[in-house]
């Protein structure tokens, strides 16, 4: 996955090394999550409308930086490390 498939301010999920993931892109920093929900392990999608990670399992939420703000997920995404090369993203 490369940066610049993700707008400013904007989440997409994909692979990176083979793992899926989950990345939000700020103004000021990335935010890299295995693409799996705490609850019990569903991939989840963006919202851009309400600008929010969606679990569509049983309707878990997380801010774009990962907080969970909705159950019944009760910890928050699991960050990852990774670097950005010349605009590809990978993982440490
Ligand atoms: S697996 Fe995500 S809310 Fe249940």
């Amino acid at each position: 996955m490369r940066i610049d498939e993700i707008e400013e301010n904007s989440g997409l999920t994909g692979d990176v090394d083979g793992r899926p993931v989950a990345v939000f892109r700020g103004a000021d920093a990335t935010y890299v999550f295995e693409n799996t929900c705490p609850h019990l392990h569903c991939p989840l999608s963006w919202n851009a409308d309400e600008n929010a990670w969606d679990c569509p399992c049983h309707g878990s939420q997380f801010t774009p930086e990962g907080k969970v703000v909705r159950g019944p997920a009760r910890q928050d995404l699991r960050r990852l490390e990774a670097s950005i090369d010349n605009g590809a993203i990978s993982l440490r």
